[in-house]
């Protein structure tokens, strides 16, 4: 390992502080805040620094030269979705960002507003009062549903061409059990697990190429997010569409299912909040929700906004500098990990009064001087989220319609978490459902003391 003036917790041979780091990566890193802007440990054999200054966030973000992703981070990702944007670099991100952004206008997000609600009334359709669900498994379901439609068509049969068990599949080996295997099998041992994801991946591209072929022959005037990569000025070569497509599905509905799913729950153990994001449902709605009820909502945003400060989905982004680094009176090594821990600087009391206390009023308060990169839950700079506003529109569309008729109560045990690739919970998120208005409700109970 590079010697190093960087202050941090000092590691064991070889382990180095992997032990501590493993047991709660979380709780490890927001102790390592207290070494100051950066600090330096050891696990899984990477060199690891952790900056939690927002101005070096910013200036990390901002600069996509010095600071590519971590190569050894996006590896594992490009071998589920190859090349698209998420994982490339230089020229070749830069011009399919360029090309795919106009997709996400406001302007092309409005015309998904309706499949958001359609889904979504479609999976409230099929709730009985008194039902217990995990709400989890509902809203990775639903949002995977509102993605493929938005992204082909509701005409394309999802069901019949395997598409909901090949994106499962696809992602089991970025599930937090299964990640020493992922990250650890030599590429020689027959994991049934990757060979699945694999074939998978084989099959999901078989099935857009496919896609493809037929919309090519088609000259029906379409709204798809498909068709407008389809159509944009930059002449696409299919591999590359293909890998674009990849890329939405295992980035766009994953996420705001996570952001959905501690949103229920932190209504669930908040009654006032809950209360208070009813009263704005039903003054503003007249029927379904719709994007004009959107741009009019201010509690239910100021909602996704702060569950998203509590329990960030995207809880670290990894950099990787290509060259040696100055931040204050340190370097950092060329070609270290370089950590922005987005759950530390979302709870971190500099920023937040009360951080541990999920007051969404805090929102409605215009006057903050809060530092930009203290609250950044889909990144920053260049390579910020593409899929921000379709996320926070789909997120408060989801919202509305299910809270316009039901409550969501859960026997409270605390959240207790499983940071991997994304932060999911350790387990199921049952909730019992309740048709507002035949609602009784338990007093939520305490949480404990290892759970968050
Ligand atoms: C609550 C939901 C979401 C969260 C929290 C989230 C978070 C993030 C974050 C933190 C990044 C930056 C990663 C980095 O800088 O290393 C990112 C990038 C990205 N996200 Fe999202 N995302 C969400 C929803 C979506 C949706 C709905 C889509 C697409 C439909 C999407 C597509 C992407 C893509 C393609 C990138 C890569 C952008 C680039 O590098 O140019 N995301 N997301």
């Amino acid at each position: 390992m590079t010697e190093t003036d960087v202050p941090g917790p000092t590691g064991l041979p070889l382990l180095g502080n992997t032990l501590g780091w493993a047991r709660d990566p979380l709780a490890f890193h927001e102790q390592l805040a207290d070494y100051g802007r950066v600090a330096r440990y050891e696990a899984l054999g990477q060199e690891r620094y952790l900056l939690t200054d927002p101005e070096d966030i910013e200036r990390v973000l901002t600069d996509t030269e010095t600071f590519p992703k971590h190569e050894g981070s996006t590896d594992q990702l490009s071998e589920i979705v190859g090349s698209g944007l998420l994982t490339s670099e230089g020229e070749l991100w830069e011009r399919q960002r360029g090309a795919i952004q106009p997709a996400f206008y406001m302007d092309h997000i409005k015309r998904y507003a309706d499949v958001m609600v359609d889904r979504t009334a479609a999976t409230a359709d099929r709730f009985t009062h008194g039902e217990t669900v995990d709400v989890h498994e509902e809203l990775t379901q639903t949002t995977l549903e509102i993605l493929l439609d938005c992204m082909f068509g509701a005409d394309v049969d999802f069901e019949d061409r395997g598409l909901y068990d090949i994106v499962r599949t696809l992602q089991t080996p970025l599930e937090p059990d299964n990640q020493p295997i992922t990250l650890f099998a030599p590429d020689w041992l027959p994991v049934p697990m990757l060979r699945r994801a694999e074939r998978a991946r084989g099959e999901l591209r078989e099935t857009v190429t496919d896609i493809l072929e037929q919309r090519r022959e088609s000259d029906a005037d379409r709204t798809d997010l498909l068709s407008m990569l389809l159509g944009s000025d930059t002449a696409m070569a299919d591999e590359q569409v293909r890998d674009e497509m990849l890329t939405f599905l295992i980035a766009g509905h994953e996420t705001t299912a996570l952001a959905l799913t501690y949103t229920l729950d932190l209504l669930s153990r908040n009654p006032e909040a809950e209360r208070r994001l009813h009263a704005e449902l039903d003054e503003t709605l007249s029927g379904r929700p719709t994007i004009e009820d959107v741009f009019a909502f201010e509690y239910t945003e100021a909602v996704v906004k702060e569950s998203m400060r509590l329990y960030p989905p995207a809880y670290e982004i990894r950099r990787e500098p290509s060259e040696p680094v100055q931040f204050g009176d340190h370097t950092v090594p060329e070609g270290s990990l370089l950590l922005l821990p987005v759950w530390v600087l979302h709870r971190d009391e500099r920023f937040w009064d009360a951080p541990e206390q999920f007051r969404p009023a805090r929102w409605l308060d215009a006057d903050s001087d809060r530092p930009e990169f203290a609250y950044f839950p889909f990144g920053g700079g260049p390579r910020r989220c593409i899929g921000r506003q379709f996320a926070m529109t789909e997120a408060q569309l989801v919202l509305a319609t299910l809270l316009s008729e039901w409550r969501f109560e859960r026997e409270y045990e605390g959240m207790e978490l499983a940071p991997a690739v994304t932060l999911k919970p350790a387990t199921d998120v049952e909730m019992t459902l309740r048709r507002r208005g035949e609602a009784s409700r338990q007093a939520p109970a305490t949480s404990r003391s290892n759970r968050r």
